[in-house]
């Protein structure tokens, strides 16, 4: 059974019930055969993304349609999409414009296209008029109708193909909230995903523990903030409260969790973290800019100042985390003053892994109007010399691995990527391992 995703307080469940009824009646049409129609689904941007192309996934497989990753051997194509970098949006451009030809050598087929980037207004109307090839646009908030949509665009009539088992899986993301109330100044987000609304704890764990029952062994729990979860259901849960109960949940698995706003990150949080045996010890802490003059006119509420203090206390409370964040260089107005302010700060903290980004001007949003008189050139100097000294510190730090043991699965209980020699068998179980060797982006090990 499908959880469905946005504004669940307002679907009514009668409405969940009419769009699993359409699954199975298209699910009745398309095996009526005995072929399995093939769909591919094409994941662009955030794990929020991730975690509704699975529903997209699970609303097909629903409806009786196998996977592939082969364009030509696919009879329904979703793409979804993202909006938070100019970059991603013209790789689905040019992408999307290149499924002429499979739609060509493969008449029939259906070609959705939904996600944050069609959510604005000018992206919508642009895929509508110049991109006949696409069948059907759909946005975040009306994932839930996506069987509705497949009924309407006839989805089903071409059922040919052959089957294709889906890949068992490890890891799971597990949605806790959606949308962001914080409006950063570059960020198109709060205007795509809209306002915060958070699941109730009920639905979370009920879904936590069929994702355990199903054998998964990591649960990443999602959302734009989930720093602030609960504040919106008055049920007097906060986000340490739901790691918790998560955490109470008996079986063998790791609870990581994405992205939390250092302007509301708790002191209660790192203890409950450290206090969580199945809670790893990593937190994703975007800090964006080093210089307090930037960070305010990004609107982040917080300064370099509190950013470093919560770093000290987290680490206080795990001497072991794994620390990560995410920089924006060339934001309208940064000076070579003001980047230097983020060298250091990413030389104070000494990030385990760093998502390192060049400003993109995204319409609509207060940054898009700020003066900006540096150059791309002068962004890319700034943008090098931090990947540089990102590089540089990974490195260092995967050193300080090197002849330990850790308890993991393919990645550290931090998030570090190990390549192992060991028995196929051990594939999504935990295992003891020593560290040998390292690199800039891998530890290597062996099984003990
Ligand atoms: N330009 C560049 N990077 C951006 N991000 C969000 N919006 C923009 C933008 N307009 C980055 C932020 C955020 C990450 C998911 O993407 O660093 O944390
Ligand atoms: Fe965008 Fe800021 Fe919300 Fe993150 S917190 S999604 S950067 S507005």
């Amino acid at each position: 059974m499908l959880s469905m995703p946005y504004e669940r307080k307002e679907i009514a469940p009668e409405k969940i019930r009419e769009q699993e009824e359409i699954c199975r009646r298209i699910f009745d049409r398309v095996t009526a055969d005995g072929g399995r129609p093939l769909a591919m689904v094409d994941t662009y941007g955030c794990q929020q993304n991730e975690a509704d192309s699975e529903k997209i996934r699970g609303y097909l497989a629903e409806m009786g349609y196998g996977f592939t990753q082969d364009e030509f051997q696919a009879d329904v194509i979703v793409v979804n999409t993202c909006a938070v970098r100019e970059h991603a949006e013209m790789r689905v451009l040019g992408n999307v414009g290149a499924l002429n030809h499979t739609k060509k050598a493969r008449p029939g087929q259906i070609i959705a296209v939904c996600g944050c980037m069609v959510q604005q207004e000018h992206m919508a109307k642009k895929l509508k008029l110049s991109y006949p090839v696409v069948d059907l646009v759909f946005g975040p908030h009306e994932l839930w109708r996506f069987p509705d949509f497949a009924a309407e665009k006839n989805l089903g009539a071409v059922a040919e193909g052959i089957p294709q088992k889906r890949d068992g899986s490890v890891k799971a993301w597990l949605s806790i909230m959606y949308g962001c109330n914080n409006f950063c100044t570059y960020c198109v987000v709060p205007y795509v995903r809209g306002r915060e609304r958070s699941r109730r704890p009920e639905d979370v764990l009920r879904e936590a523990r069929e994702l355990i029952a199903a054998g998964y062994k990591e649960i990443t729990l999602l959302g734009q903030n989930v720093n602030s979860y609960g504040k919106d259901l008055d049920c007097g849960v906060d986000f340490a409260d739901l790691i918790r109960m998560v955490n109470d949940i008996p079986g063998d698995f790791l609870i990581r969790f994405m992205t939390s706003h250092p302007k509301d990150a708790t002191e209660k949080l790192f203890r409950t973290m450290a206090e969580c045996e199945k809670c790893a010890h990593q937190l994703h802490l975007p800090v964006q800019a080093g210089s307090d003059r930037i960070l305010k006119a990004m609107n982040r509420s917080y300064d370099r100042a509190k950013y470093l203090r919560q770093v000290a206390l987290a680490r206080q409370y795990m001497p072991d985390l794994v620390l990560t964040t995410d920089i924006i260089v060339g934001f309208p107005g940064e000076t070579d003053e003001d980047f230097a302010e983020t060298l250091s700060l990413v030389e104070e903290v000494r990030y385990d892994a760093m998502f390192t980004f060049i400003y993109s001007k995204r319409v609509g949003t207060p940054a898009a109007s700020m003066p900006d008189p540096y150059t791309r050139a002068d962004k890319q100097k700034h943008f090098d010399a931090l990947t540089e000294l990102a590089n540089r510190i990974s490195g260092e730090k995967h050193r300080e691995y090197e002849g330990k043991t850790l308890n993991l699965s393919s990645r550290t209980n931090g998030g570090r990527l190990v390549h192992l020699k060991g028995d196929p068998a051990l594939i999504g179980q935990f295992a003891q391992a020593s560290i040998t060797a390292s690199n800039t982006w891998a530890l290597y090990g062996e099984i003990e």
